[in-house]
């Protein structure tokens, strides 16, 4: 089977291949030609278009980039929390909702009380959501399981959401989220520590999270969740400094963090280490905004240098966003980034936070062909806040989203 874009005005590439991410003013570097490419079994065969493939869009107008890598969702959850976030407009913090019984445990409790169809189904309706605003390859977190046996049915609700949706996704164990009831966190910690084989043994987690926060687990905790990462091998995230400023970057680089998520409030002391660091430093924009919460100091990790990346933080709680765009227009107007830099931390730097980078987070011959196609240049993405601007996305050459008034320009 064989797929070919022509006549795009924006081709979206890096100045040149093998890059495992983009950071500091690596992503201003990428380019923007005009052109076309082809497609072979699935991978970008060449950066020219094929008027004799199986299957050709017309790209006339269009820009070309490459499908969106969200990189933090909290996918599967079930039900809603529009409640929590009235009272978070009438001034209640997040930390005063969650200690009241809201929070994490009311999805947990959600998550409890329905079936796993109910919660596949309304998953896959996000997934599909998301693959409309281009998003073609994303995280799942377990974390509203909130017990042993919870928390493995959430990772197995993950697996089946993977199996049922066009997007390829990876599973991370959240699995130091909220401290259960009738534990301490410590207690809990050993808890997760004697669940590791289970975690570990279907082999389709890639990475360990915890929440650090003062209504939630300590840099201690961290530390040691770390080293569980390390003994399975698994990569370690950490949503780190979202209300709190417990200088907990320092101790996830100890540990040796895949990426660092959140940083609302992270310690200006602390920019300089993290940018020096092989770790992602993953900002969430859509829960800044909705939850009135500090701003990350988006340009001044990218000025030093930092591997900066977008997502969702897709969840009932903090951020029922699903929309990369719309997190890439937050991120340039909040964060004063570029449009090539927000693009690049919602696309390869995404990729390299669940380790795809390899095949897949920019347009590069050998790559799979994940690719999206925008009705317009990829500077309005921002601009035009809040139109999706997503014409056509592909995985692997397959289109599995095309909008209704870009069907003529396929051909096969
Ligand atoms: O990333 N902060 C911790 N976890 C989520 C929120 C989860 C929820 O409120 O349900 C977050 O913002
Ligand atoms: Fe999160």
């Amino acid at each position: 089977m064989s797929f070919s874009i022509s006549g795009a005005e924006q081709i979206l590439r890096p100045d040149r291949d093998g890059r495992p991410y983009l950071r500091g003013d690596d992503a201003s570097t990428q380019t923007l030609e005009p052109g076309g490419l082809s497609v072979r079994d699935g991978v970008i065969a060449t950066l020219q278009d094929d008027p004799d493939a199986d299957l050709r869009f017309d790209a006339r107008g269009c820009a070309v980039i490459p499908g969106f890598v969200d990189c933090h969702t909290h996918l599967p959850f079930v039900g809603w929390r529009e409640r929590e976030y009235e009272q978070k407009i009438r001034g209640v913090p997040y930390e005063q909702i969650s200690r009241d019984g809201g929070g994490i445990a009311s999805s947990a409790r959600a998550l409890g009380e329905a079936s796993d169809e109910q919660v596949l189904a309304q998953s896959v309706t996000l997934a599909n959501e998301m693959l409309a605003s281009g998003t073609t390859t994303f995280e799942c977190k377990s974390g509203y399981g909130m017990s042993r046996e919870g928390e493995l049915r959430a990772l197995e609700l993950a697996r089946t959401l993977g199996s049922r949706v066009a997007q390829t996704t990876t599973s991370t164990a959240l699995l130091a989220h909220s401290v259960p009831p009738l534990y301490s966190a410590n207690e809990w910690m050993d808890e997760v520590e004697t669940m590791m084989p289970e975690v570990v043994r279907p082999g389709s987690v890639a990475a360990l999270d915890i929440f650090v926060e003062s209504i939630a687990f300590s840099n201690e905790d961290l530390t040691r969740m770390g080293a569980l990462a390390a003994d399975a091998g698994l990569a370690l995230r950490a949503h780190v400094e979202q209300f709190g400023g417990l200088r907990s970057v320092p101790v996830a680089l100890a540990a040796r963090a895949r990426s660092v998520d959140h940083l609302s409030t992270l310690d200006d002391d602390d920019i300089a280490p993290l940018a020096q660091a092989e770790c992602a430093a993953v900002l969430l924009p859509a829960a800044e905004f909705l939850g009135d919460e500090h701003r990350a100091p988006g340009r001044e990790l990218v000025d030093a240098g930092a591997i900066v990346v977008l997502a969702t933080d897709a969840n009932p709680g903090t951020a029922p966003v699903f929309s990369l765009p719309v997190v890439i227009g937050l991120a340039v107007r909040l964060y004063r980034f570029s449009a090539l830099e927000a693009v690049a931390a919602a696309t390869l730097n995404g990729a390299w936070t669940l380790g795809l980078q390899a095949d897949r987070g920019s347009i590069e011959v050998g790559k799979r062909a994940d690719l999206v196609v925008l009705d317009g240049p990829v500077e309005q993405i921002a601009y035009r806040f809040g139109h999706n601007p997503v014409l056509a996305a592909f995985v692997a050459g397959e289109p599995v989203f095309v909008r209704d008034d870009a069907r003529a320009r396929v051909t096969e």
